[in-house]
């Protein structure tokens, strides 16, 4: 491979960015594209919004709009092709060990070690946050109590279903007590109860004054819970704005509709 020449635009994002430390999370027109053999997918094109400490914020789309891809960047398993953002203060290009020590990352893909019991995970996570024993031991109690896997977490994960699973890594991704936690579809699999009292918890977080992101491509589930969305579609946001603002401004019922409204498909549709 050849040199590629440094482009010497002055004005790239990446050179003049100045986190604002009062936002938990900052994203300035960013940028990921997966150039395969043939063609280059867009996957995040070009996005900015800012979310606000305390905040429990949606990014609604349908299945490809980019959410995982945007939450993967913020999260430091992707590198932005272009643009940037921050967590906390702390520039997702330069600082990503510093994110590291404040977020908690619940996974759209699930993963627990089988032939471990559901609390020897919670524990190994715990330890590799160097949580001390007592308080470990506290929070995976209080946790798995809240999310119901008291019960459960006594056998090996291999035998859980996939709701379980997804309850189980959301205590993962709580543990460490974060202050600002990133949801990739978190009810996904979840029977009608267990989804309604997952949702219950994620609401309830904000009291304990953490700013939650969420991803999801069920409309309800943004209405119930989210103070305010950033709809996107192929890689774009297409609006921002709490649900209410958003259904007065497209005198729409629900968020469905602000969706269809504003591009003649309904969001379960997808691409
Ligand atoms: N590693 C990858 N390589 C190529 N394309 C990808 C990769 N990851 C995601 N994509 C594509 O990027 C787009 C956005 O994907 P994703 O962020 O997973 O969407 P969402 O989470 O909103 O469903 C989709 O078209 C997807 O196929
Ligand atoms: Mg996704």
């Amino acid at each position: 491979m050849g040199l590629k020449s440094k482009k010497t635009n002055p004005m790239r994002t990446e050179d003049i960015f100045e986190p604002d430390s009062s936002y938990a999370i900052e994203v300035k027109e960013l940028k990921k594209y997966f150039k395969g053999k043939f063609e280059t997918v867009k996957a995040v094109d070009g996005i900015s919004f800012k979310v606000k400490y305390g905040e429990l914020f949606g990014f609604l789309g349908p299945n490809g709009a980019g959410k995982t891809t945007t939450i993967n960047m913020l999260t430091g398993l992707l590198k932005p092709t272009e643009g940037t953002g921050a967590v906390g203060g702390y520039d997702i290009t330069k600082n990503l060990n510093s994110i590291k020590q404040i977020i908690g990352v619940c996974p759209q893909e699930p993963a627990t070690f089988k032939f471990l019991t559901g609390k020897e995970n919670i524990e190994l996570f715990g330890n590799l946050h160097l949580i001390a024993k007592e308080v470990l031991k506290n929070r995976t109690s209080k946790l798995l109590e809240t999310l119901d896997l008291l019960e459960a977490s006594k056998r090996k994960t291999k035998g859980y279903s996939g709701g379980m699973v997804r309850r189980l890594n959301l205590i993962i991704a709580l543990i460490n007590n974060p202050k600002i936690a990133f949801l990739d579809e978190p009810t996904v699999g979840m029977d009608p109860r267990a989804r309604r009292s997952t949702w219950e918890y994620i609401g309830s977080l904000k009291n304990e004054d953490k700013t939650i992101i969420l991803t999801t491509h069920y409309i309800e589930e943004a209405e119930a819970l989210c103070d305010k969305v950033a709809i996107i579609d192929y890689g774009k946001l297409i609006e921002l704005g709490s649900p209410k603002e958003l259904m007065e401004k497209y005198e729409a019922v629900n968020l469905e509709k602000v969706f269809m409204k504003i591009t003649g498909r309904r969001i379960v549709e997808g691409i």
